[in-house]
């Protein structure tokens, strides 16, 4: 069968079995940043982003995903940018085998866009249900923590330009 679905911006028609998972059919389709773990829900490894909400992929059927705006990491830094997480779990030393970090950065992506000044506890649980077995979790909290002051900056500095702007354009009015 085939589902219609928006990946990384990119309208996507999968071509799937109808009980197939979402993470098979994603990684079918080439985004090997979707990694398989325990397929039981418990690692998240499989984390991609489906209409921004953090989902197990392996815990969700492909069919289900229909119309759906799907965020892989491969959609990150679709232009080469690092995204400010990435950047700052490299800055952190919070990429050791990787294997937890595309789900890691998803999910700390998820919660910046709606907690943009999270608490130290916020983090935690943000991240709860990513397992790594290599950083002992202070490391990736610190770089979200980090991260988020990097997109409130971004954000206040954005804010400044476009009164700017408006000061400009009232002028003339
Ligand atoms: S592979 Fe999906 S939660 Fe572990
Ligand atoms: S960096 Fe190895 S599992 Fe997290």
């Amino acid at each position: 069968m085939l589902v219609t679905v928006n990946i990384n911006g990119e309208a996507k028609r999968l071509n799937i079995a109808p009980g197939e998972l979402l993470l098979d059919a994603l990684r079918s389709a080439g985004y090997f940043g979707v990694k398989r773990g325990c397929e039981t829900g418990e690692c998240g490894a499989c984390t991609v982003l489906v209409n921004e909400k953090p989902v197990n992929s392996c815990l969700m059927f492909a069919a289900q995903a229909e119309d759906a705006d799907i965020l892989t990491i491969e959609g990150v830094a679709p232009d080469g940018k690092l995204d400010p997480i990435q950047t700052a779990f490299l800055d952190h030393g919070a990429v050791q085998c990787g294997y937890c970090t595309p789900g890691m950065i998803l999910s700390a992506k998820a919660l910046l866009a709606g907690r943009p000044d999270p608490t130290e506890g916020e983090v935690r649980e943000a991240l709860a249900g990513n397992f790594c077995r290599c950083t002992g979790y202070l490391k990736p909290v610190e770089a979200v923590l980090a991260a988020a002051q990097v997109y409130r900056q971004a954000g206040q500095s954005a804010r400044r330009k476009s009164g700017r702007s408006l000061g400009t354009s009232r002028k003339k009015r």
